[in-house]
């Protein structure tokens, strides 16, 4: 049986890199080929912003779900990570509610708000539903009333055209469409919200060192070399959206880890807000943090039972800080 082993060690780009292994974000781009459909992507998105600029409209871009990291040019494999995007869809939800215009930039497949609560239950897309003896199809009973609720706001969501749901695959998908989506946000100035709640990868295998076939199991153990990948949020929040309200998220398994990394990260690429979340009790407990705060948020057991998100407090105080960032450029 064939093993893989993934080894990290520095890029020997050094021509390109800053000296400790890791390229330029600008020189990412110079090597990396960009998405075929980005030009469609850059429309969509130009009319949606457009359009809510002239409404006077505050419009929040949210990322959501994970990169996929190929390991052959031609891809039949690829490392992915856990993200499957319920933080992200759920939070679109919240901000639609609080009255933002909303561009969903997903990961294909991912969950998507809305459908989130029939697509991803213990149930399957067809257990909804009973077809009748006239011919017709119809929502069972006992989910109708649930449907009809859920179904109203996306479709008031969608007739107020409020909802741009755009999606990524690969890691350089999303980079690409994340630097030409931020620049098209920052049109919006001070009433775009960033909202990056993917999970990035943090290594990848740039394009001019992968295979271009499928790689032949027959050779044995496999083993990789990841390169490192930049930390976009710099250039993101010196360059491509350096008006509006920043909010990153950050990721630890070690809970001593986790205020000091966002503090860090605060400090390091100069953004507004990061949000603190440890893997295995991200849905029910945030801390939520500032240059000048920090706030853990927090269901109670009985929050919990009742079904009330995370998500629902996450947007509540965003919100706040969004319009004290719109009045004043600063955060409290
Ligand atoms: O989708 P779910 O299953 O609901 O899970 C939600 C979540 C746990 C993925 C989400 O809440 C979350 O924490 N998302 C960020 C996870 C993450 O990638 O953290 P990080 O520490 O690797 O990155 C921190 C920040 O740096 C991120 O906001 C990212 O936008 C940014 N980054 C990351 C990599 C990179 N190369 N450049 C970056 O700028």
């Amino acid at each position: 049986m064939s093993s893989i082993t993934v080894s990290v060690p520095a890029s020997d780009n050094s021509i390109l890199d800053n000296g400790q292994g890791v390229i330029d974000p600008d020189v990412y781009f110079q090597i990396n080929q960009p998405p075929a459909n980005l030009s469609e992507f850059e429309t969509k998105l130009s009319a949606f912003v457009d359009l809510h600029k002239e409404q006077g409209n505050k419009v929040v871009l949210i990322t959501s779900g994970g990169t996929t990291v190929p390991l052959e040019n031609q891809t039949v494999r690829f490392i992915d990570n856990f993200s499957n995007g319920t933080r992200g869809a759920t939070s679109a939800e919240y901000f639609l509610e609080a009255g933002y215009a909303v561009v969903f930039m997903h990961r294909q497949n991912s969950i998507q708000p809305y459908h989130r609560h029939f697509t991803h239950s213990h149930l399957g897309f067809l257990d909804y539903f009973e077809a009748k003896e006239d011919g017709s199809v119809q929502a069972c009973p006992q989910y109708a009333d649930k449907m009809r609720k859920v179904l109203l706001k996306y479709s008031e969501a969608k007739k107020s055209n409020r909802l741009l749901m755009l999606d990524f695959v690969t890691l350089s998908d999303y980079l690409f469409k994340l630097q030409a989506g931020t620049k098209i946000l920052s049109r919006l100035g001070e009433r775009a919200m960033y909202y990056l709640a993917a999970a990035v990868s943090d290594f990848f295998i740039p394009s001019q060192k992968m295979v271009e076939h499928k790689i032949q199991s027959r050779e044995g153990g496999l083993t990789l070399t990841l390169d490192q990948v930049p930390k976009f949020l710099k250039p993101l929040v010196s360059n491509w959206a350096s008006k509006g309200l920043i909010v990153s998220f950050k990721l630890e398994t070690d809970t001593a880890l986790l205020v000091p990394k966002a503090r860090q990260a605060l400090t390091r690429y100069g953004h507004q807000v990061v949000i603190g979340n440890m893997l295995k009790t991200r849905k029910q407990t945030v801390t939520l943090i500032t240059r000048e705060s920090e706030k853990v948020l927090s269901l109670t057991p009985e929050q919990l039972e009742s079904n009330i998100e995370i998500e629902s407090k996450i947007i509540t105080e965003l919100v706040q800080i969004h319009e004290y960032w719109m009045s004043s450029g600063h955060t409290k």
